[in-house]
């Protein structure tokens, strides 16, 4: 890959209000996390997605960008986050933003200014109509629109939330009967793709190596088959390849084809779309339950077909353990479960990315009411556990004055500290199988990958020139066969459980060095 360093990187994702308070104000900071660079690195993880972290009203937990070139005050400044760069890469480790590259806050400044009934530099910036009384309904990625509240006879394109205007970067199809709609060449849209470029350049050379791109896939307007924001993306990467060829570009966009083909480095598998990755580890009858009701077979068909269309493209396919937009693993799965899909995720292609305190079995916080714009996500977005001291060792806060409730239940059980003395936890698991995914060449993230068996077990092989490893999984409560040869170098099995033949004894997870 053009990047080296993603082909065996293993990234960790902080929700930045929730890992670590450094000024005792209830919410996470800038600060806080690099005072935790050190625990992220002895997990093993060597690079960080962190969630947005720019100037916001914050009502959508940041993704509603009031300033792109300032970092939110309760977050620190701009020497803190280029503090916080520095401190990675002294560690060997690396850092991308999230950067919501499709709309903004309806109080940035762009926006204000758009509304104004004066033509001016910032009027073509989003997607407006011609006149306040037309709304049109079903043009593809538009959520809705902005009407009145402002002098300018228009509406205004939504993307998300209805305080978060749609960007302005053209239409791939325009209707005739719709003047308003701009070509993606119009001088508004390139500006607004200028102006993109400009926030990269300013973030990069502070010394962030890369961006998560937010909604990646839905820039341009009326674009059936993606070719319009595919193109607009493919303009980006050959701009950073030139200037800035280690930067990364990692896309929410969910259709690895058109994510890779755009030039992105990688793309997720999504709790939304077609990748039926919640039948992994969510739903009523998860895969990974020992229960073994679940089917990974049509993961499976999705995830093939894409690892195939994207076969010899200059990226790769990550499945997250969760992210801040889904419910935590650890609410349909037990520590056990949880232990067994953490060899899964370890083992895949792809460059795993493992959520805050997923490493630990942090649960889902359940019955909150929602915050910033968190609704339903609300629970899985709660402060990180550390220790046994007061908020879990997340802030010195009083209590009710946190960001999130904590699970004050288990936070005394469920933390790092407690987790980090006890061998047998999911945290070292979770270190075992980053550590073991360090050294074998074939487990990382552009090795082969051949599916073997995939009801109850699921076997696997992955292979390089080097070496290939098979990776047999057993997560259901009775014993199975597997039709496998399963001899070879034992390099990891879950409760080092011993492997005899082809019989997988319950709740067991082996990975064979196969020469
Ligand atoms: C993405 C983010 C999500 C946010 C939305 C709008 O899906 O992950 O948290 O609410 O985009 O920006």
């Amino acid at each position: 890959m053009t990047a080296e360093w993603l082909k065996n990187a293993v990234f960790y994702e902080i929700y930045p209000q929730s890992f670590c308070d450094s000024n005792a104000d209830g919410i996470g900071d800038i600060p806080g996390i690099i005072s935790k660079l050190d625990y992220i690195r002895e997990l093993g993880c060597d690079s960080i997605w962190m969630n947005p972290c720019f100037d916001s009203p914050f009502v959508d937990a940041g993704y509603d960008v009031r300033d792109y070139y300032k970092a939110a005050e309760r977050y620190g400044t701009n020497e803190d986050l280029k503090r916080l760069f520095a401190a990675a890469h002294e560690k060997g480790m690396h850092v991308i933003l999230d950067l919501v590259a499709g709309h903004t806050s309806s109080e940035c400044e762009w926006f204000r200014k758009s509304c104004l009934p004066e033509k001016n530099e910032y009027t073509d910036r989003y997607i407006w109509t011609d006149t306040v009384w037309v709304a049109p309904q079903n043009i593809g990625n538009i959520r809705g629109w902005l009407r009145g509240g402002y002098d300018r006879d228009g509406s205004a394109a939504v993307n998300f939330f209805t305080a978060q205007p749609a960007l302005n970067y053209g239409f791939a199809v325009k209707d005739e009967g719709c003047p308003w709609e701009q070509d993606m060449h119009d001088p508004g849209p390139m500006s607004t793709r200028a102006e993109l470029k400009k926030i990269m350049k300013f973030w990069l050379d502070m010394g962030c190596d890369g961006f998560r791109v937010d909604m990646a896939g839905s820039l341009v307007k009326n674009d059936p088959d993606g070719k319009g924001t595919i193109a607009l993306w493919q303009d980006f990467r050959r701009w950073l390849d030139e200037e800035y060829p280690e930067a990364v570009l990692v896309s929410e966009w969910g259709e690895a084809d058109k994510a890779l083909t755009a030039g992105f480095h990688m793309d997720f598998v999504l709790h939304f779309g077609p990748s039926h990755y919640p039948e992994l580890f969510r739903t009523a009858h998860p895969y990974f339950s020992a229960k073994a009701e679940g089917d990974i077979r049509p993961f499976f068909d999705v995830y093939l077909n894409n690892l195939k269309k994207t076969e010899g493209m200059d990226g790769v396919i990550s499945i997250p353990s969760g992210n801040h937009d889904m419910d935590r693993m650890a609410r349909t799965l037990t520590p056990s479960e949880m232990k067994i899909a953490f060899a899964f995720l370890m083992s895949m292609p792809g460059v795993p990315f493992v959520y805050y305190g997923d490493e630990l079995g942090m649960r889902e916080v359940e019955g909150l009411s929602s915050v910033e714009g968190g609704y339903y996500r609300t629970g899985a977005r709660s402060p990180m556990q550390w220790d046994c001291t007061s908020n879990a060792g997340f802030s010195a806060a009083s209590p009710d004055c946190l960001y999130i409730p904590q699970d004050r239940e288990m936070m005394h059980v469920i933390n790092a500290e407690a987790e980090m003395a006890d061998p047998a936890s999911l945290y070292h698991t979770v270190k075992e199988l980053i550590a073991l995914r360090k050294v074998h060449p074939a487990l990382q993230s552009t090795a082969g990958f051949r599916l073997i068996e995939d009801t109850y077990p699921l076997v696997y092989e992955r292979s390089c020139e080097e070496e290939t490893i098979l990776v047999v999984i057993n997560v259901s409560d009775e014993e199975k066969q597997t039709a496998q040869d399963t001899s070879g170098s034992l390099l990891w099995s879950f409760d080092h459980k011993a492997l005899t033949g082809n019989t997988l004894p319950p709740q067991s997870a082996f990975i064979i060095r196969k020469g």
